[in-house]
């Protein structure tokens, strides 16, 4: 049976990978972004009856609740809500504003909890859905530069993570999804925040963006092809609830888990000591 899918961020990179694998699946897409023309214009190739168009600048609670109710309107129901729409705030933490930082989670993970928080009651009267949040490599792992980003997607899992405990019960399943580097816009000019070099003891290192925004355009990861990934996880009874997507996510994220897991041992006994006369 087709399923409907509700994205975040549908107009460029992952978001309108995911959309367009989804569609060639034959499953029906509301592709929601803050501006509709590039959203539009990401999907022209893949545009029909099965694909409506729904603007949506996460950071608004109400605004994702009305996005989530035109799409149950248009569609009768929401089966897989993707929570992709995100930017990077790069930078040492002590050289970024407070500001970019309260933004950054503004965006990437209070967003997510309002998509959460809309789609959930809808997914728990169906008594099904499958809920992909987007984090990243980052969210598992901690780079440098990256404490902005990594907390508000460290922040996603733990709530991704700790919901599904809760919502399992209602035939709800979470996906939290940690991408490698996939060719999107994510390190684009238009997209990254980067912090700048304010203090003296961080110049001899350079700057975050002479280091970083390379990167730009020449990631391996093809976002249709993890799209093609995530329709495959939507089909499965027993989907895994951490997913990391490349072989470069594979290569970051696997010695750390191990290396959490050695460093959790060698410290067993003096963990065991704080359980005190117990
Ligand atoms: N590409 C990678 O290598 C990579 C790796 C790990 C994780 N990720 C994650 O993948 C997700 C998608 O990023 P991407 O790489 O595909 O970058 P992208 O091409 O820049 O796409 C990000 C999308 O999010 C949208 N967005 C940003 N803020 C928004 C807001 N407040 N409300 C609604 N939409 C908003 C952007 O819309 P506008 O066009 O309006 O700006 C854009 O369409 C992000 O969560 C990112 O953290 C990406």
């Amino acid at each position: 049976m087709s399923k409907t899918w509700f994205i975040t961020g549908a107009g460029s990179g992952i978001g309108a990978g995911i959309a367009k694998a989804a569609l060639i699946a034959g499953d029906c897409v509301v592709a929601t972004a803050r501006n509709l023309d590039k959203a539009r214009n990401a999907l022209r190739d893949v545009t029909g009856e099965n694909l409506a168009f729904v603007q949506l600048d996460v950071t608004g609670e109400s605004q994702t609740k009305a996005a989530v109710e035109r799409a149950v309107d248009q569609f009768g129901r929401i089966d897989v809500a993707v929570n992709n729409a995100g930017y990077a705030v790069m930078g040492n933490f002590e050289e970024l504003p407070t500001t970019d930082i309260e933004q950054q989670f503004a965006t990437n993970f209070w967003g997510v909890a309002y998509v959460m928080r809309a789609v959930l009651p809808v997914m728990r009267k169906q008594r099904s859905g499958h809920i992909f949040n987007i984090s990243s490599v980052a969210g598992a792992v901690g780079f440098k530069h990256c404490s902005a980003y990594g907390a508000a997607k460290f922040a996603l899992e733990g709530l991704s993570l700790a919901v599904a405990n809760e919502v399992g019960q209602f035939g709800i399943k979470i996906t939290v999804v940690e991408p490698g580097f996939f060719r999107a816009d994510l390190l684009a000019p238009q997209s990254v925040r980067w912090g700048k070099n304010t203090i003296e003891d961080y110049a001899s290192e350079g700057s975050t963006e002479a280091l970083w925004s390379p990167y730009h355009g020449k990631q391996h990861g093809d976002p249709v092809n993890l799209g093609e990934a995530l329709v495959k996880i939507a089909g499965m009874q027993n989907p895994p609830k951490l997913f990391a997507a490349g072989s470069d996510a594979l290569a970051a994220i696997i010695p750390a888990i191990e290396e959490r897991l050695n460093v959790t041992r060698a410290f067993e006994a003096l963990s065991k000591s704080t359980d005190g006369s117990f």
